[in-house]
């Protein structure tokens, strides 16, 4: 922390909903320009900080309490939290006890532009990252996200607005997810992923190195008069799939499921079914090839 920051009460924010949080936190004086940095002085000095007891924060760590549209959020660190050099910390990021943001990232950026039929105006929102949770290096998370406590971001991961990530989860290196990408408790990634928008990721699921999910049928784009339809696949409790592979928009892989290596899924993978190759076809393990059943899907 550095010298003469003076200590607030902080409460945690754990519990607290998205809406409620918010409100909680937003404020009405413009002490701040949109989207001007300050440090954790000058925002403690604005009550605009609230800091837990033996917080760190390197000297070099920047705050950004007002997004675009000029809304001014406090931001919460909790007891024991660490935030690494070079850290940018936006309005309305929560950070529970001792979680860390590590060197270089930043959380609880707005997000502005256009994408998928939406202009995103920079409005900022409450983004959570629960206790005990390790933000590694590199990391970029958008406002809104929530991170379960225990989990585990790693470095140059990409979480866009309103990720949530359940607790104790890993996500390996450089995964990007989507926006609203919904991922549960106990799932692990290996590094590299692309989690494409919406896309839902159970409980316990395994996702390989690599892996590409697509939400977009017919691949339209600036097509007059044409909007995408976006179907984000989902797999269910308990899912695996190996390095490389490809899952379709919409496609469903079932509780337990397996996909093999460098696969491209093209169909719902039954519950407790392994399917592989190109395009996936479900199959016995050790090469054998499955009769159907009728409550199979036709990946048979
Ligand atoms: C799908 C998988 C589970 C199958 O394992 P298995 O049942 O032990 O399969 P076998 O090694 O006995 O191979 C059986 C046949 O399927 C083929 N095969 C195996 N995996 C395949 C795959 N992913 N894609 C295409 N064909 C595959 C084999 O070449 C073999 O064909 P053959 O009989 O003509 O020689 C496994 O190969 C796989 O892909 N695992 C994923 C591993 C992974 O990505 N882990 C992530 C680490 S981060």
């Amino acid at each position: 922390m550095p010298a003469g920051l003076p200590l607030q009460p902080h409460d945690g924010c754990a519990g607290s909903s998205s809406a409620e949080g918010d409100r909680r936190n937003e404020v009405s004086e413009k002490a701040f320009a949109p989207g001007e940095t300050v440090g954790a002085a000058e925002l403690a000095r604005a009550g605009l900080l609230l800091l837990g007891e033996q917080a760190a924060i390197d000297a070099t760590a920047v705050f950004v309490p007002a997004d675009a549209e000029g809304a001014m959020r406090r931001i919460e660190i909790g007891a024991g939290v660490r935030v690494g050099a070079y850290a940018v910390i936006c309005g309305s990021a929560c950070i529970g006890e001792n979680a860390q943001a590590e060197e270089h990232t930043i959380v609880g950026k707005p997000e502005k532009g256009y994408a998928a039929g939406h202009l995103y105006p920079g409005a900022g929102a409450r983004t959570q990252i629960s206790p005990g949770v390790v933000v590694r290096a590199g990391t970029v998370i958008y406002a809104g996200v929530q991170a379960g406590a225990g989990t585990v971001i790693g470095h140059h991961t990409l979480l866009r607005s309103f990720v949530t990530v359940g607790e104790d989860t890993q996500l390996g290196h450089t995964p990007t997810v989507e926006r609203a990408a919904r991922i549960g408790d106990g799932v692990r990634c290996s590094p590299g992923s692309h989690i494409t928008s919406s896309c839902v990721l159970a409980a316990r699921v395994f996702l390989g190195a690599g892996i590409r999910t697509i939400n977009d049928r017919e691949l339209v784009w600036r097509e007059a008069g044409r909007e995408p339809e976006l179907v984000p696949p989902r797999f269910e409790r308990g899912a695996k799939a190996g390095s490389g592979s490809v899952v379709l928009a919409g496609v469903v892989i079932g509780e337990n499921a397996l996909v093999g290596a460098g696969s491209v899924v093209t169909r719902d993978v039954p519950a407790g079914a392994t399917a592989y190759g190109v395009p996936a076809r479900v199959r016995d393990r050790h090469g054998g090839r499955r009769r159907s059943t009728p409550k199979e899907a036709t990946l048979l």
